[in-house]
C-alpha cells in the first residue's frame, strides 16, 4: 500500500447535494480547447427545476484504477456512465483517491427528463459538489466555490454556472474580471426586479433534440458568423451587466430576445444547418410580443438549444402574465405542459 492510500481520512461516507439548472440570457455557443468557451455568458440559477445527486464511497485496497456505478432514477444508465467516464479521465489528476475508492452515484431531477431545461448543468454541478465535499472528507483540502465551479465545467460546460445561486458570469470579457475557467457570481447590487425574476417554462415538445449541444458547440468552430458572433455575446454581456444594475427592463428584453433569435439563427446557418425551433414556437414569440405591445407589460422570452420557450418577466407582473400564459400560450404547448420557476439561491448540502 502506497503512503497516499494510507493517508486518507475516512474508508467509507455518503454525501448528497442538490442544485438547481441555470438559464442563459447571453449564451455560451461554441468552445475549444477542454470547455473553453468561444464567449462569455450570463445566466441566473433557478429555483424549483434542480437535481439531487448522492455520492456513497468506499475504500477498495484492490482497487487500481477508477470504479464507479450511476444510477439516474434508481436505474443504472449505462450511457450515462460513458460520458461520466470521459469526465472522470479529466479529473483523476486533481483527485487520486478516485483511483482507490469505488463510487456509487445516484441522481434525479425535479423537472422531466426531456422538457428542455438543462439537466446536464446540474447534474455536473451536483456531482462536482459531492466529489469536492468527499475530495475534504478525505484529505481535508476544502475547494473553493470558483475550483468546484472549474469542475462542474469541466463535465458541461454550462454547468460551471450552477454552483453559484442568483446571476452568475463564465467567460472572459473586457470590462470585468470574469474567467475561462469558471463562473463568478455577480456581487453587485442588482434591480430588485431581477432579484425575484420569474421562468415560465412552456413545454413545446418533449421530443428528444435532433442534435445535441454539444455538437452545436462544434459547428462554430467553421462557422461564418463565427467572429460577428463572438463579438455580439461580449456586447450583449455588458449592456445586460448594466440593464440589470439600474432595472431597465426594455434593454434586458432586446438582449435576451436577441441572444436567444441568433442562437437559433447560428444553427439554421451552420454546415450542416439545422432547425430546432417548431411552428409552435414562433408562435409563442409572436404572441409574447403583441402581448407586451398591446399590454405594456415586461415580459420576453429566451429559448435554448430545443423547441422550449422561457417566458421571463418581473413576479410584480406575475397575475396578468400567468393569466395570458393559461388562455393564449398552453394551447401551443405540448399537453398544455409547463413548469413554474424563478431564480433561486443555489446548491445545497442534505445532511
Ligand atoms: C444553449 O453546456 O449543454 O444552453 O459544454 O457541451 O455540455 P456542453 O454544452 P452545454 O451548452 C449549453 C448551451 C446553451 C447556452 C447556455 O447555457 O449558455
Amino acid at each position: 500500500m502506497t503512503q497516499k492510500q494510507t493517508a486518507y481520512l475516512r474508508k467509507e461516507g455518503v454525501v448528497k447535494y442538490t442544485c438547481p439548472s441555470n438559464i442563459a440570457i447571453v449564451k455560451y455557443w461554441g468552445k475549444t480547447d477542454i470547455q473553453i468557451p468561444l464567449n462569455p455568458s450570463l445566466s441566473f440559477s433557478l429555483k424549483h427545476s434542480f437535481t439531487q445527486t448522492s455520492v456513497s464511497y468506499f475504500f477498495d485496497s484492490a482497487n487500481k484504477g477508477l470504479r464507479f456505478s450511476f444510477y439516474f432514477e434508481q436505474k443504472k444508465n449505462e450511457k450515462f456512465e460513458q460520458k461520466l467516464s470521459v469526465f472522470f479521465d479529466r479529473i483523476t489528476d486533481k483527485f487520486s483517491w478516485l483511483n482507490h475508492y469505488n463510487l456509487k452515484i445516484e441522481s434525479q431531477n425535479t423537472f422531466p427528463h426531456s422538457s428542455g431545461i438543462a439537466s446536464s448543468a446540474s447534474s455536473y454541478a451536483a456531482l462536482a459538489l459531492c466529489l469536492s465535499k468527499i475530495h475534504q472528507q478525505l484529505t481535508g483540502v476544502e475547494l473553493s466555490c470558483e475550483e468546484i465551479s472549474n469542475l462542474a465545467r469541466l463535465g458541461s460546460g454550462s454547468a460551471c454556472r450552477s454552483v453559484f445561486g442568483g446571476w452568475n458570469t463564465w467567460g472572459e470579457f473586457t470590462q470585468k474580471k470574469s474567467s475561462n475557467l469558471h463562473a463568478s457570481h455577480l456581487h453587485e447590487h442588482l434591480h430588485a426586479s431581477f432579484a425575484d425574476i420569474q421562468d415560465t417554462i412552456l413545454i413545446v415538445s418533449k421530443d428528444k433534440k435532433e442534435v445535441s449541444s454539444t455538437a452545436g458547440h462544434q459547428l462554430m468552430e467553421n462557422h461564418p458568423y463565427k467572429n460577428g458572433r463572438i463579438q455580439q455575446a461580449n456586447k450583449n454581456l455588458v449592456t445586460l451587466i448594466e440593464v440589470l444594475k439600474n432595472g431597465d427592463w426594455n434593454g434586458f428584453i432586446e438582449v435576451a430576445e436577441s441572444e436567444a433569435l441568433s442562437l437559433h439563427a447560428l444553427m439554421m446557418s451552420s454546415t450542416p444547418s439545422y432547425t430546432l425551433l417548431l411552428p409552435n414556437s414562433i408562435k409563442i414569440v409572436q404572441l409574447i410580443r403583441e402581448f407586451r405591445e398591446q399590454n405594456k407589460i415586461p415580459v420576453c422570452f429566451t429559448i435554448d438549444a430545443g423547441p422550449n420557450i422561457h417566458v421571463l418577466y418581473p413576479a410584480r407582473n406575475k397575475k396578468e402574465v400567468n393569466e395570458f400564459i393559461q388562455n393564449d400560450l398552453l394551447p401551443y404547448c405540448d399537453d398544455k405542459n409547463f413548469i413554474n420557476d424563478e431564480l433561486g439561491t443555489g446548491p445545497t448540502e442534505i445532511n
